[in-house]
């Protein structure tokens, strides 16, 4: 079945980068000029995912804003004949069909994807985290995982290795090689607290692909890691029973809701971006001396 519907849970607290989440949600973050949000949605909308659904809490209405049109903006914009800009703003506000519902109460990431059930209905659908940005030259990170789908037609996570020493913070995964990048995974653990329960440095990525019975799963899933409903728990009985598909991802991952993470993202796509890369490799360049 062709998987149409993407969901981004952004209803995170986002407290690794407080104070700047105090206000303003970290899925608001810029990277040189755009939103972390909306490299997301960019990612989904070049995937082929035409439906979105953004899962948001109190006080991220700015999420809203953005993919709305902005009048006074717009109005301003063609006064002063700023066509490239005018051309810009209004696409943002097409770029896809996006509905927004609250998750009321934080109870975690398996809670935050249970409330989209009716949206998602009975078909298998995306999920790309709203605080992680994946930068790719070749397909995009979510394409790579709805290709894989296509190929085995089971559930598929996004994968990246991560180091031994920080393998406590992640979901880890029991994994055999099928080809090239390609995985089964048949386990899965939350946050790895003994050295026994390290099934590999295979880490659960921002991207998911999950068939529909995953709701069923988990409207039972007991509070797990950091007393949260945690959507590995509920992943963890398909990877046991029928079988899960990883993907190593291709490209470089950004995590938003970490403060190093927002430097490493707007240093590496300033570098990229036509408008400031000359200006910053130099600047790179000349401070590199005096540290
Ligand atoms: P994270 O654990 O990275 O986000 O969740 P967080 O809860 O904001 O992190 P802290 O506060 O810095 O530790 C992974 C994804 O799940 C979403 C987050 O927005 C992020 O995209 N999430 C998490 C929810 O939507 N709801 C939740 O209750 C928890």
């Amino acid at each position: 079945m062709k998987i149409r519907k993407a969901i981004i849970p952004a209803a995170g607290l986002g407290t690794r980068v407080l104070p700047a989440t105090k206000s303003m949600p970290k899925e608001m973050f810029p990277i040189v000029d755009k939103p972390t949000i909306q490299y997301i949605v960019e990612e989904a909308v070049n995937s082929g995912l035409t439906d979105i659904m953004i899962i948001t809490n109190r006080g991220k209405g700015l999420m809203e804003d953005h993919f709305d049109h902005s009048p006074e903006l717009e109005a301003s914009l063609i006064k002063s004949g700023k066509t490239d800009m005018l051309r810009e703003v209004t696409e943002i506000a097409e770029l896809a069909d996006i509905t927004f519902i609250r998750q009321k109460e934080m109870k975690g990431l398996g809670h935050a994807v249970l409330k989209a059930r009716s949206f998602v209905g009975n078909e298998p659908f995306a999920i790309l985290f709203g605080d992680g940005v994946i930068d790719c030259d070749g397909t995009p990170a979510i394409k790579q995982l709805i290709d894989a789908y296509g190929e085995f037609g089971e559930g598929v996570l996004g994968v990246k290795k991560v180091p031994e020493s920080e393998v406590h913070k992640y979901g880890v995964l029991k994994v055999e090689n099928l080809h090239d990048n390609v995985f089964k995974c048949t386990d899965m653990i939350e946050k790895p607290q003994r050295k026994e329960d390290i099934l590999s440095l295979y880490s659960i990525t921002d991207r998911v692909v999950l068939p529909p019975e995953i709701f069923d799963i988990l409207e039972r899933t007991a509070p797990g890691a950091n007393g949260e409903i945690q959507l590995t728990d509920a992943m963890k009985e398909i990877a046991v029973t029928k079988g899960m598909t990883a993907v190593e991802l291709e490209g470089n991952r950004f995590d938003m809701g970490n403060k190093f993470g927002v430097l490493q993202a707007n240093i590496e796509i300033g570098l990229k971006h036509p408008e400031t890369k000359d200006q910053l490799k130099a600047y790179i360049k000349e401070l590199a001396k005096e540290i």
